[in-house]
């Protein structure tokens, strides 16, 4: 008899449990969509948008995408030279200077779920800013999501928060955090973000969701439900699940919605400026974008 009410007890844990081992994607069924990221080096918005230094400026003003110009046949079309050299990167680049994110995002009516798959490298230059403190966190791996008022959030992704007078750009003030120009919390106007990082070895993983407004705040976001991230042998597999419901510092999302987003990887101990990002594609749930994200 004893026996007995404990398979039962069992099998209603099973039966409690089953709901949210369905809610998780079947990610081998979310068609998959590969991003180059890059090594930026210190080409902030103040750059992006001064002739001299890039004429891409010019058709930035006409309405263009940075994608529009520098993706070509699923790459980048960069002056790989040129991001590797002193002009743009005085720090110095990593060897690997682009790489694929595989990126899968697929959504349910009160979840949204993304995951990025890529090969980190190991070969940041010696003068990049390093990870010392503990954790020492040898992967980090983060989405920016634009508020729809950003000025030109579709075209330039996260470089709207990227600003020459950020800490580790040259010469700038190092307590500077990154910045939205005019932001507005309640009006839309700032970047969401978060972040997986992957945890001293030896320790857990640890997770961030926060958003830039006037300055960068690594906290109070409520959307963020987990991070979880696995390495093997370099290979990272990175989801984050991720509430659709918004409030302050979580942008709102919904069936319908066309996100302007951006990757960042944070690869070798890097930190601050020193990252491989994407340029600024669109996220769209049940809506046409770069991703569309599966409905579950
Ligand atoms: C209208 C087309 C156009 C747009 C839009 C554009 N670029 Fe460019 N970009 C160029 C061209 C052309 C170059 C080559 C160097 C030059 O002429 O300044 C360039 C060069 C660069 C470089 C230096 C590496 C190289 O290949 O010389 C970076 C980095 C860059 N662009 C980033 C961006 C980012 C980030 C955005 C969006 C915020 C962007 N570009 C938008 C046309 C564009």
């Amino acid at each position: 008899m004893k026996k007995k009410s404990c398979l039962a007890a069992s099998a209603l844990l099973l039966v409690a449990a089953a709901p949210a081992a369905f809610a998780a994607p079947d990610w081998s069924k979310v068609p998959k969509r590969d991003v180059v990221v890059f090594s930026p080096g210190a080409t902030p918005i103040e750059w992006v948008m001064k002739k001299s230094d890039h004429s891409g400026r010019t058709g930035i003003n006409k309405g263009e995408s940075c994608v529009g110009c520098h993706e070509e046949k699923g790459g980048l079309n960069f002056d790989m030279a040129r991001l590797a050299g002193k002009e743009l990167e005085p720090a110095g680049a990593p060897k690997t200077l682009s790489f694929p994110v595989t990126v899968q995002a697929a959504y349910d009516k009160d979840k949204l779920y993304l995951r990025l798959s890529f090969k980190a490298p190991k070969d940041a230059a010696a003068g990049a800013d390093r990870e010392e403190a503990s954790p020492k966190h040898e992967v980090k791996a983060a989405v920016m999501l634009l508020g729809a008022k950003v000025p030109m959030a579709a075209q330039v992704g996260c470089w709207a928060t990227c600003h020459a007078d950020v800490r580790s750009m040259p010469g700038a003030d190092p307590n500077k955090k990154k910045y939205i120009s005019s932001a507005s919390l309640g009006g839309d106007v700032y970047a969401d973000y978060f972040q997986w990082k992957s945890g001293e070895a030896g320790k857990g993983a640890v997770q961030l969701d926060g958003h830039v407004a006037e300055a960068r705040v690594n906290k109070d976001g409520k959307a963020l439900v987990k991070a979880e991230g696995e390495n093997k042998g370099g290979q990272y597999v990175v989801t984050f699940t991720r509430k659709l419901a918004g409030s302050a510092g979580d942008l709102a999302l919904a069936e319908g919605a066309v996100v302007p987003f951006g990757i960042a990887i944070h690869a070798d101990r890097t930190i601050h400026r020193f990252h491989h990002v994407s340029l600024g594609y669109t996220l769209g749930l049940g809506a046409d974008a770069d991703i569309k994200a599966s409905k579950q």
